[in-house]
């Protein structure tokens, strides 16, 4: 695991953009699992810019993301589909066949999670999988305590990701209580991981991450076991590091 440190979150926005246009520019396919969350905001800016001045085509390229809320529709204005429509998939040419998202909206919850890891391993895969991180070093929504082993599945939120969340909500109460994610196995079987992590309330979990063995209780330092990962962060995130130059 290596990281790389930027002055501000515009700096290492621009290295992850880059980073990921050097992928779709480089294979004639490419398997993009995806982030939601403020952190990587910027990135798709870049990205959508990116097309505008050089289309760049997505044509070939399938993505799979992270997570969705579980009990709210995909048209919902919070849902993670929303999300990525509206930040990024709206902008590129990218077909819409190639999307996947987690449903949180299904009659069967548990046999949604199992179809969509068989989605993903059929497909070949993740090439590049892109990360945020959760104050409490949560990846996707795997929070503290779950087991490195559990594939896409279903979680109930804690509070601190709730509220962490619940800016983008009316009220704390509209925040749903469960979600459906990619598991820590399915993260780790990415062949290459691009973790974001930015702002001062990340530090202690990029710290933790980064010092002493993986441990259930900081999901993200589950990435040590990971042969390809690349951590970009802001010299806020990275400040607990020191003396690591940035
Ligand atoms: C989002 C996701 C989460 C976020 C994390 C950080 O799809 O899986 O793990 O990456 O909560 O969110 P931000 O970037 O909003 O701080």
């Amino acid at each position: 695991m290596r990281i790389v440190t930027f002055k501000s979150h515009e700096e290492m926005s621009v290295f992850a953009a880059k980073y990921i246009l050097n992928k779709v520019k480089s294979y004639s396919k490419v398997n993009l699992g995806l982030a939601t969350g403020g952190t990587p905001l910027r990135t798709y800016e870049l990205l959508i810019d990116d097309f505008r001045r050089n289309f760049t085509s997505y044509q070939n390229v399938y993505t799979y993301n992270l997570d969705e809320y579980c009990g709210i529709a995909q048209n919902h204005p919070n849902s993670y589909h929303t999300f990525m429509f509206e930040h990024l998939f709206n902008y590129i040419n990218i077909p819409k066949k190639n999307v996947h998202i987690p449903k949180g909206l299904s009659d069967d919850i548990h046999q949604e999670a199992r179809i969509y890891e068989s989605i993903i391993d059929e497909l070949g895969g993740v090439d590049l999988q892109l990360l945020g991180i959760g104050e409490n070093g949560h990846i996707g929504f795997n929070e503290p305590g779950t087991p490195f082993d559990r594939e896409t599945h279903i979680v109930k939120l804690t509070e601190s990701t709730r509220k962490a969340n619940s800016r983008y909500f009316e009220s704390m109460d509209h925040v749903p209580e469960k979600a459906i994610t990619m598991g820590i196995a399915s993260i780790l079987k990415s062949k290459e991981i691009l973790l974001l992590a930015s702002g001062e309330s990340k530090a202690e979990a990029i710290y933790q991450m980064f010092t002493g063995e993986p441990n259930i209780d900081c999901p993200a330092s589950v990435l040590k076991n990971h042969p390809n990962v690349v951590v970009v962060a802001d010299k806020q995130a990275a400040s607990k590091l020191a003396p690591i130059k940035v």
